[in-house]
């Protein structure tokens, strides 16, 4: 029915009109890019344009709709597109944060009222998920994505896109983007839109998976990176775009570019606007984004024999099938529904899920004497420039966020206390002083408000609240400007400035919780060793301040895992928990042994692991049992362990399963993330947890790029993160 509807319609379009459904300008309420988009109205009327991205307004989209099927002569609908990353008003966590809460049913969740309320305001396309691996918290955007580990992120990317999309019927499912295909995250230095050079066997076993479990769980789009891939910018990569994607993978959407990235393709040097745009509609590009080299530079091309109609009518017919998924075809503004808008979005409910599943993303890296949770009684002394900054709660990317209703940590803080407490609260320090980022901080300073007192003045009052408490809460961090796109830095350290401040209220000899904020893993290895209790926040969401103040009065108990390794220091970077062994690995226990794979002035172990996160509860592990130590063919292995929750308070905990394949034909990590289990074990409970394993979880592409799987000695590990597990062998035979 589809493709009967669309040959018809696709015989009446001209060139021109064919073209224009591969143009999405940018409408300009959000803007991410230098370009920007003129003339929109004038030229839908005139069939060049396909879509529009970043409009905000259930209205606004529809009035645009109106010009579409009511002005042009075809009235073929738009499609609404907008960052609908990690909530739309009801904001979650920034997506590193939603990735240490491991529950898949809580993420699925989340991107299904990011959904709800996003149709409701028009939006039936979203660039989302960001599934980009990245193992440099020196880049911005390591705040977008969902950390280090291939499986980890696949799993969430299946659980976004099923959140979104759904069955893709209704009108409050919406069509999911994969981005940013591919391997963005790697880019060189950590610095943004640099150059990515890898091997095939790594991308295809470390970096590929959660691109690939997007689309194998059916997302409707794709949208090409910035960076380029074997030397071709990956908008212009045809192996990529075509062969990976759509023959290996089976893909059968649409690709979009990312913001003028084909016009971005003159720089990376390939050529002039029309050969880049040729360059990206032969790769496999349906669509370009605000750059309008397509509608600009095709028709010469095609006239000149450098693209073919063929491949015209595919990009033109891929968007026309989305718009047909969408139910566009049938009822245009399917997602026009102003009662909607003003009952479904940012209601009690969401905001009551967000709260929770955001106060289960927070990691809890310290607690000395049960320094946490803190009573709801006494003097609390709330300190720092994130500690009422409304603003600043919800992270990079929250375009449809209502910055104002923010919650703060104050905010939180009273409303959980009421009068059963005293809360003295201080600003205590600006969000950055004389370090490097002072020359940011105009920029910084528009989201928190720069203080005119100066540093003395600001510590005293600081120091005079801290004095009279009986708890010192330090909101430190990073403002959500110094993470996402185009927010690289060199120094992951606090800025020096709260630093400071943070010292100064330890001389105090009071009890110091740190609420850390941070969009990427940060350098903590002052703090962890002299700062008695430390909650990683990340940029919780709208709802933040109120999960905050749950977590650290204990209504919640901590369960996030960090999704993402924390280096002692920068030195260290990339590290992460699935290396390789080397052939001169450091023998067990030691940090620096000469002619060994180590540095001279720190060891290679990482502040807190992959997987780490600690919780006021106690978890103990058995060794592992295992159902046979020899196994053959399709046999399936249970490995199990018993956890005792051996505390008073009842607690979650994420209980992960490595493999690890001692011999391969190619190098094998040294351990590998294969399950995992987010399990309730009530106090003085113990559960057990079964892992089911086959051969299938042993498999991975050698250098033929053959998936498969070798027989030889495998360990198998379960633990509360991936350093301290338990331990057991098997022979798997084929
Ligand atoms: O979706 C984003 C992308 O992640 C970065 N560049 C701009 C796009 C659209 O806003």
């Amino acid at each position: 029915k589809m493709k009967t509807f669309i040959d018809a319609l696709m015989k009446k379009m001209t060139l021109t009109e064919k073209l224009g459904q591969l143009n999405l300008p940018g409408a300009g309420d959000i803007t991410t890019g230098q370009a920007s988009s003129s003339d929109i109205a004038g030229k839908i009327k005139q069939g060049k344009v396909g879509g529009l991205f970043n409009i905000k307004s259930v209205e606004k989209i529809r009035d645009v709709q109106k010009v579409a099927v009511e002005q042009s002569r075809l009235k073929i609908p738009l499609i609404f597109g907008m960052d609908v990353i990690h909530g739309y008003r009801t904001v979650f966590p920034i997506p590193l944060g939603l990735s240490s809460n491991w529950d898949m049913q809580a993420i699925e969740r989340s991107a299904r009222i990011a959904a709800i309320e996003a149709s409701a305001d028009g939006i039936n396309w979203t660039f989302s998920p960001m599934v980009d691996i990245s193992r440099d918290p020196r880049w911005g955007r390591v705040s977008e994505g969902n950390g280090e580990d291939p499986y980890l992120a696949s799993q969430i990317a299946i659980a976004m896109v099923k959140g979104y999309q759904g069955s893709l019927t209704k009108n409050n499912e919406i069509m999911a983007c994969v981005k940013h295909f591919a391997l963005y995250g790697a880019s060189e230095a950590g610095r943004d839109y640099n150059t990515v050079d890898m091997s095939h066997v790594r991308m295809y076993n470390e970096y590929f998976p959660p691109y690939k479990a997007a689309v194998d769980a059916g997302a409707g789009s794709v949208m090409a990176s910035f960076n380029e891939i074997d030397g071709i910018p990956a908008t212009g990569n045809r192996w990529l775009l075509t062969d990976v994607l759509r023959k290996q993978w089976g893909f059968k959407g649409f690709v979009v570019t990312d913001y003028t990235g084909i016009n971005e393709m003159v720089d990376h040097g390939v050529g002039d606007l029309q050969a880049a745009s040729a360059l990206a509609l032969r790769a496999g590009v349906a669509m370009d984004m605000v750059g309008e080299g397509f509608l600009l530079t095709l028709e010469k091309s095609l006239k000149e024999g450098k693209v073919t109609q063929a491949q015209i009518d595919a990009a033109c017919r891929s968007i026309l099938e989305a718009k047909y998924k969408l139910g566009l075809f049938a009822d245009p503004y399917k997602y026009c529904n102003e009662e909607r808008a003003k009952t479904e979005i940012y209601t009690d409910a969401h905001r009551r899920e967000a709260r929770k599943i955001a106060a289960e993303s927070f990691v809890l890296f310290k607690n000395a004497n049960k320094t946490l949770p803190i009573k709801k009684a006494g003097t609390i002394a709330l300190v720092g420039p994130l500690a009422h900054a409304r603003t600043n709660m919800h992270g990079t990317w929250s375009v449809a966020a209502d910055f104002a209703t923010g919650v703060s940590v104050l905010d939180g803080l009273q409303k959980a206390v009421g009068d059963k407490a005293n809360i003295i609260y201080a600003k205590g320090s600006n969000l950055v002083g004389d370090s490097i980022l002072e020359g940011h901080a105009t920029m910084f300073g528009k989201s928190l408000g720069r203080d005119k007192r100066t540093k003395e003045e600001l510590l005293n009052e600081a120091l005079a609240a801290a004095n009279k408490a009986d708890v010192i809460v330090a909101a430190l961090g990073e403002s959500s400007e110094f993470s996402g796109e185009s927010s690289s830095r060199t120094n992951l350290d606090i800025p020096d400035v709260q630093q400071e401040l943070l010292k100064a209220l330890l001389k105090t000899g009071k009890p110091v919780v740190l609420v850390l904020f941070a969009g990427r893993p940060l350098t903590l290895t002052w703090e962890q060793q002299h700062v008695p209790a430390i909650l990683n926040v990340w940029f919780g969401g709208s709802e933040a301040g109120d999960a905050i103040a749950d977590v650290l009065f204990g209504d919640v108990n901590p369960s996030g895992k960090l999704s993402a390794t924390f280096p002692k220091n920068v030195g260290q970077i990339p590290l992460f928990y699935n290396h390789k062994n080397t052939g001169r690995p450091l023998p067990d226990g030691k940090w620096f042994t000469k002619f060994r794979s180590n540095y001279l002035d720190v060891d290679n172990e990482p502040l807190y692991p992959f997987g780490y996160g600690l919780s006021y509860s106690n978890f103990v592990y058995s060794d592992i049992k295992l159902s046979k130590t020899s196994l053959k063919g399709n046999e399936t292995l249970t490995a199990s362990v018993t956890v005792t929750n051996n505390s008073n308070v009842d607690g979650k905990e994420v209980v992960q399963l490595y493999i690890r394949d001692i011999v391969g034909s190619n190098t094998r990590p040294v351990k590998e993330l294969k399950g995992f289990e987010k399990v309730l074990i009530k106090a003085g409970e113990t559960k057990t947890i079964q892992f089911k394993i086959s051969t299938k979880d042993l498999m991975f592409y050698n250098n033929e790029l053959k998936y498969i799987w070798e027989a030889g000695d495998f360990d198998i590990m379960i633990g509360g993160n991936s350093r301290d597990v338990k331990k057991a062998t098997v022979n798997w035979t084929k």
